[in-house]
This record gives structure tokens, sequence and C-alpha cells, in this order.
């Protein structure tokens, strides 16, 4: 088998392809981070040394050793970004770099190291067209890339590792909450909180998403779909819904405003915020970032003047809010319905993203 050689990846195929009557299969309905690609690329950094040559090769299971250093203190931090298929038959991604800049601030974070961004944005590339055939065609899907790092050294003392292992894979992704584009039911937590000042809040680490499971079993408990996060010190300030960022429309002067939480260190800057941010000035709206308490979300659509609210992040897109509940009451928004303003933008964005409507940002990355 022919060896490729990229400038940062050694380039080594699997031998034998799934066919395409079994990909296909696969591939129908993958709903989200359940079908996997056939290669992944992994990068080995070693203190002293610096990052090794990465190495495209089959999906596979990783050989750790249990005195890992991730195992125990957690040293491990992620990202998500999406490969589209094009309305000219192209593959593009939505942002890399904007991940690539985020996958550094967590490293920092967590004490890990840098990853040169265009080793993350090359291994994509790599991987993608390696596996261009699991890329769905349809709006609304896409494939899914998974960018992690882990702590590696065998060590058992509390410090920084002084290994790492960078790993990619990717994922077909069609809706990712089970029931599509419906609007969610949202349980308000006052008994826990996702992050304080100080901590890990804006970085993609694994110990966030492990600290709120208990949360969101509660909030199944109560009913609800998905947490809607409170923050720590005044307990009033809502800062996220899940693992995703959340935005509120309100209805100022005769035209919709979004408006979403502004970023305090404990809040995940998303890239599909920013977007959204961006692209709702574009259609005319409004854009804000600012403070919003639990309080105001009450009065606010008792009053008319909010009309919607919704939740957005790369895996999702933009999901929308229907009724929101906590120890205190329940109330609905927008009648429990999708408004017409989280409708506009993730048409928009997705339009963007598969190329339907012209790239004015420059946000897209061509791969192959
Ligand atoms: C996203 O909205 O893309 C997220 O970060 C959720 C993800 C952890 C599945």
């Amino acid at each position: 088998m022919a060896l490729a050689v990229l400038s940062h990846i050694d380039v080594r195929p699997v031998e034998h392809r799934v066919s395409d009557a079994e990909r296909a299969e696969r591939m129908t309905n993958p709903g989200f981070g359940k079908v996997f690609t056939e290669h992944m690329v992994t990068v080995r950094y070693v203190e002293g040394k610096g990052w090794e040559r990465g190495e495209l090769k089959p999906y596979g299971p990783l050989l750790l050793d249990p005195a890992a250093s991730v195992l125990h203190y957690g040293q491990a931090i992620f990202e998500g970004f999406k490969a589209y298929y094009q309305a000219d038959g192209s593959v593009k991604t939505f942002r890399p770099f904007a991940n690539a800049q985020r996958f550094n601030r967590s490293a920092e974070r967590l004490a890990m190291p840098a990853l040169p961004e265009e080793i993350f944005v090359e291994a994509a590339d790599a991987l993608i067209r390696e596996d261009r055939a699991w890329v769905p065609a349809a709006i609304g899907e896409s494939l899914y890339l998974r960018p992690l790092m882990i702590a590696t050294e065998a060590a058992l003392g509390v410090r920084p590792s002084k290994e790492y292992l960078f790993v990619l894979f990717a994922s077909p992704a069609g809706a990712y909450f089970s029931g599509g584009v419906k609007p969610v039911t949202v349980w308000i937590s006052e008994d826990y909180v996702r992050a304080a000042p100080g901590g890990t809040g804006f970085a993609k680490c694994a110990g966030n998403y492990a600290a709120s499971l208990l949360a969101q079993k509660q909030a199944q408990a109560e009913g609800c779909d998905q947490v809607v996060w409170l923050d720590a010190i005044h307990r009033k300030y809502i800062e996220e819904m899940g693992g995703m960022n959340i935005f509120f429309v309100y209805q100022e002067g005769g035209r919709s405003v979004v408006v979403t939480p502004e970023l305090t260190g404990s809040l995940l800057p998303g890239v599909t915020r920013l977007s959204i941010l961006e692209l709702a000035r574009e259609l005319g709206f409004g854009a804000e970032e600012r403070k919003v308490t639990v309080d105001e979300w009450d009065a606010a659509l008792k009053e008319g003047r909010m009309t919607e609210a919704f939740a957005c992040g790369t895996a999702a897109v933009i999901t929308p809010i229907g009724r929101v509940k906590s120890k205190a009451g329940e109330w609905l928004v927008n009648r429990g319905a999708t408004g017409p303003v989280a409708e506009q933008l993730r048409e928009a964005l997705l339009n963007l993203q598969h190329g339907v409507t012209a790239d004015t940002h420059g946000w897209m990355h061509d791969v192959c």
C-alpha cells in the first residue's frame, strides 16, 4: 500500500475498505456520535522533544498504561467541528482554526502543551480526504470531527504529564437530539453549578462534562431534556444550557435582538455562538452580549419583551427551548414552539456551511 506523506502526517490507510453497501447502511440515520469512520490520526508529544510526526491509520482502540495520568488526574481536552458536503460536490470544514485556537486555550488551562494550529487542521484535512465517502450529503448532516488530547505518561505524582497523545477521529452525524429539531424542556439547576470564576469553565475539558452529568440526571428526573446552568456566585445569571451556549430573543423598537450571556471566564466561548452573533447582525437583528437573570427570563416573557430562547453548539447547531422548569415553577417560551428567529438563524448558518449561500466571512476551509 502506497504511503502518502503530508507535511506532518504519514498516511497508512486500511488494507480493505468497508463496502459501499455496508457504509450506506451505517450512514442511514446516523444520529450523533454512534458511527465512526475507518481511520483516525494520532500524534504523540514528549516533553523535551515536542510533537512527533503524526500517523493516519485504521480506526481502533488506544493502548494506555493503567498509570497514564489522564486516568487519574484528568488532563483531557477535546474539540468538535464539522465537515460539510457542499452544493458543488466539494467538502469544506467550518472555522477549523477557531477550534484549533480554542483547543490550545483549553490545553493551556490544563497545563498541557499547545498543538500547532497547522497540525490540528492538517490532521483533519488528511482524515476527511481519506474518509471522504463518509461525509453525508444531506443538508443538516455532516461529518463531525472529534480532536482530543490526553496525558499518557505513566506517573502517579500529581503534576503535569510529560507525555501526551493527540487523537482525531470522525463520525457521520445527523440530528444531535433524538427528537430532531424540536423545542426542548430545560431544568434550571439550583443544586449544582457547572463552573466557577477561576475554574475551567472556558476550557473544553472532559472534567466539565463529567461534573455536569448528575445535574443532567436530575433534569431528566424532573421530566426535562437539559440543564440550564446559573453562575456559581449569585446563582441568578444564566450561563449555558447543557454543553451549549444560550440565546434569548427580545423585541425592542420594532426589531428582534438576540442576547447571549457575556463571556465571564466560566462560559465556553462557542464558535457557533460567535458565528450567530455575526449572522444575526447581517440578517438585520440586534445582537448583544450581556448578563441575563432567571427572573428577567420569566418577566420578559410575561411582558412580551422576549419572544424566543434557543441554545447553540456545533453538534446540534440551534435547538429551540420550549419550556423552562425550576423548583419555583415553570413557564412556556413562544407557546412551546420553535420561533422564527431561531429558524432563520439556523437556516442561514446551515446554508452557509453547505455552500448554498456565499461564504462572505472566509469561514469555510477547503478540504477536498
Ligand atoms: C456542542 O454543542 O457541539 C457540544 O459541545 C456538545 C458536545 C460535547 C457533544
